[in-house]
């Protein structure tokens, strides 16, 4: 019913209670009951007792009606399961994903109180302002090529931000978002998996797209960036939604028929690593040298001081200051 009057509300500039309740066979008093649970999830809607009601605004609220009107995608986002806070919407994902959740199946929340990035760092996840959104994935590939799937990721959220604002974002290998080297972005993969085939794949995203700056200057000793604080204006987060699952479902579409080397020169023109000189940490370990290229299975390659190539499959890029 909600998304019948919205439509009907997106349609006439002005259309009366008893209109509305005529056209959907619904009483005024239940038309009425209905404007005031939308007004609460943040649609403007004026009424007047000569017009009736009009439509001034749509929320800003991740809400699947308002993410699926004008979504492009097939299959990215095909059900989309809205929460106000969760611990982790990695967390509800997985669990969808253990009931047979399929593919494309999208959960997202407007604030996390446990959310979780790479390598057991949490996620700052502040109400308004965020995007937090983790993806049910079912790909037929062997465990191994899972390290690709953030990699396309990474250039869908890429694209996504470009289309959405004027900011030419950038990727830090292996898929932290940087706007003027600060980062926008993050990436997680999470895998459940046999030794030799995967069950389920949730693909977390989280993007601090309007987050006010008092709260991003605290956020990873301020070496992360808003988009909102990058650009000057509010920045939103439905539009960015729905361009992330356009581009994800195109990446991911010529990822599983073609592999991730037709996709491996996007990642290079958008990345930042390659051709600098990095250290690579990874858990206590620590190696030094001068990243040259990715390569078609996605592992970084890094030429030490010494002139060794080492394939570099997990860690974090750090400034090779030390070289
Ligand atoms: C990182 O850069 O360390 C990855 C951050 C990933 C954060 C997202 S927000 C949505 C999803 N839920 C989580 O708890 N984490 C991911």
């Amino acid at each position: 019913m909600r998304e019948l009057i919205l439509n009907a509300l997106r349609q006439e500039q002005y259309i009366s209670g008893e209109r509305l309740g005529k056209r959907l066979h619904i009483s005024r008093t239940a038309v009425w009951k209905h404007i005031n649970e939308l007004r609460k999830d943040g649609y403007k809607i004026s009424s007047s007792p000569q017009s009736g009601y009009s439509l001034i605004e749509s929320t800003d609220r991740l809400l699947p009606e308002e993410i699926m009107t004008g979504l492009e995608a097939r299959i990215m986002g095909r059900r989309i399961l809205h929460y106000t806070e969760v611990t982790s919407t990695q967390d509800i994902a997985a669990e969808f994903a253990r009931n047979g959740a399929l593919e494309g199946t999208a959960v997202i929340a407007e604030t996390q109180t446990k959310g979780r990035g790479r390598k057991g760092r949490g996620w700052v996840s502040p109400t308004e302002g965020g995007i937090y959104i983790s993806i049910i994935l079912r790909p037929n590939l062997k465990p191994f090529q899972i390290i690709q799937i953030p990699l396309i990721a990474g250039i869908a959220v890429c694209k996504a931000i470009q289309k959405a604002t004027a900011v030419r974002p950038k990727i830090k290998w292996p898929n932290d978002i940087l706007v003027e080297g600060k980062k926008v972005a993050g990436i997680l993969t999470e895998i459940s998996s046999e030794v030799d085939a995967v069950n389920y794949v949730v693909l977390g995203i989280g993007v601090n797209v309007n987050t006010d700056k008092s709260i991003m200057v605290k956020i990873q000793g301020g070496m992360a960036n808003s988009l909102s604080g990058v650009c000057g204006k509010t920045i939103s987060r439905v539009k960015l939604v729905q361009f992330f699952l356009n581009e994800f479902e195109s990446a991911y579409t010529i990822f599983l028929v073609d592999g991730f080397h037709s996709l491996r020169r996007d990642w290079k023109k958008l990345n930042t690593t390659i051709g600098s000189e990095i250290i690579i940490r990874d858990g206590g370990e620590e190696i030094e040298g001068t990243a040259f290229d990715i390569n078609e299975d996605g592992f970084l390659l890094l030429r030490t001081k010494n002139g060794e190539v080492k394939r570099i499959v997990s860690g974090d890029v750090l400034p090779g200051n030390r070289i």
